[in-house]
């Protein structure tokens, strides 16, 4: 029989093997000083790509104002307990108020983490005669809520209507044996890539299949439709989606998340929820602070506008020079680039230190081998000087990875990762 800790002293994992070379610096990294388009690592001043304060809320006056009265006023212990014993307050469901009103449902529920309530939502709307149908590309915390469904699940490929059509044919079948339901899942923009989920077309198939649609809007909620309530608005077919859901994490620039629906099916969920019924309530000092960052998403459409001017001319530079972005529909604005893992990491090193532009890198296995993907998320504190500055830097490292420059100051690294 074998130690239970052999497989970790014998392998870290796909990105754990990285450390010894990534650690602290791509990965882990530590970004100094107040949330804002400029920030410091490793003690120089870096234009920052890779927060998603969209709105800019996280450093607002207006806002850290509130957080500091909140935390006064209530401690971060207040209320005690969990929503169901101890923990509710007039102001949790006064922000559940506001939130169902701001997209346009009947009712709301809070959740501690968008992650957790995520795995919980799933886990409480099906049971094990239900088949659950969802992207391939999503996001880990959906994927963990399907682990736990004792029932089938299919995937479809990635925003494929096509192929959801065909999963739904198979499901349909299924669940006339089971006696069960099927609940789709997407999200509403696709957080590696931008692209927007099909919502429209994935709708359109109600009419063909019964199905109940579950939307995971964290990066849609406050950046698109017309009233910031996200890619449901922005195509059209709030009314269709059955179960919304979104995260304070990013446009609310905060901690906490929520879901949205007709009011018996939050009525279910507020008792069915492991993740809030065995949990800690949310703490006030976040619930105040959400009450202020929604009604500056009401109030303040600037926000939102100066965020698109920056994304518009962030993305049409980067067209304009040639680099492929993709297929974004959203403000996350991926660069895809071509080269190997030890390239991609002596490019970033460069783009940091000798042009001071942070942004995130992603590389294999969360993207095709060969593939570099510079991931950012412009907000609305940047400005076009920080875009210019950006581009201006993009077209240099281009011009060294198409050169070997990367290659040949990468080859230490990648002699000893043969190794
Ligand atoms: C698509 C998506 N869903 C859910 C989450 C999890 O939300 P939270 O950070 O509130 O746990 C994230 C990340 O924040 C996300 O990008």
């Amino acid at each position: 029989m074998r130690d239970l800790f052999d497989k970790i002293y014998r392998d870290k994992g796909p990105l754990g093997k990285w450390a010894a070379h990534a650690e602290g610096y791509f990965v882990f990294p530590k970004l100094e000083g107040e949330i804002s388009n400029r920030m410091k690592f490793q003690g120089k001043e870096v234009v920052t790509w890779s927060i998603n304060d969209y709105l800019g809320l996280a450093n607002h006056p207006e806002v850290r104002k509130v957080d500091a009265e909140a935390g006064a006023a209530y401690g971060s212990a207040y209320p005690m307990g969990a929503r169901m014993m101890s923990g509710h307050t007039d102001l949790h469901e006064q922000l559940q108020n506001e939130l169902a009103a701001f997209v346009n449902k009947e009712a709301a529920y809070l959740l501690n983490f968008g992650y957790q309530g995520m795995v919980s939502t799933i886990d409480a709307l099906v049971s094990k005669d239900d088949i659950i149908v969802y992207d391939v590309d999503a996001h880990a915390c959906i994927i963990d809520g399907v682990r736990l469904h004792m029932g089938k699940r299919f995937t479809y490929k990635h925003n494929d209507v096509e192929s959801l059509e065909k999963n739904l044919e198979r499901a349909t079948k299924m669940a006339e044996q089971t006696g069960g339901g099927i609940l789709v899942i997407s999200e509403g923009v696709f957080g590696m890539r931008g692209e927007q989920g099909r919502l429209k077309e994935i709708v359109e198939l109600k009419k063909k299949f019964n199905f109940r649609f579950f939307v995971d809007d964290a990066h849609g909620f406050g950046t698109l439709g017309a009233t910031g309530a996200g890619a449901g608005e922005e195509q059209g077919i709030q009314d269709d989606i059955d179960v919304y859901f979104a995260t304070f994490a990013k446009s609310m620039a905060s901690t906490g998340a929520f879901i949205a629906a007709d009011k018996e099916i939050i009525d279910y969920l507020k008792y069915n929820l492991r993740s809030q019924m065995f949990a800690k309530s949310l703490q006030m000092q976040l619930v105040v602070g959400a009450l202020k960052r929604l009604d500056m998403l009401r109030t303040m459409p600037e926000l939102k506008q100066n965020l698109w001017k920056i994304v518009d001319a962030l993305q049409s530079g980067l067209k304009a020079r040639g680099f492929d972005i993709g297929t974004t529909q959203s403000c996350v604005t991926p660069v895809y680039l071509k080269g190997s893992i030890p390239e991609a990491m002596a490019l970033v090193k460069d783009l940091r230190e000798n042009y001071g532009i942070f942004c995130s890198i992603v590389v294999y296995p969360v993207i095709p081998k060969g593939l570099i993907l510079l991931r950012m998320i412009p907000t609305a504190t940047h400005t076009l000087e920080d875009v210019e500055i950006t581009l201006e830097a993009f077209d240099a490292i281009r011009a060294r990875l198409e050169n070997g420059t990367y290659k040949r100051l990468s080859a230490a690294v990648t002699a000893a990762m043969e190794k």
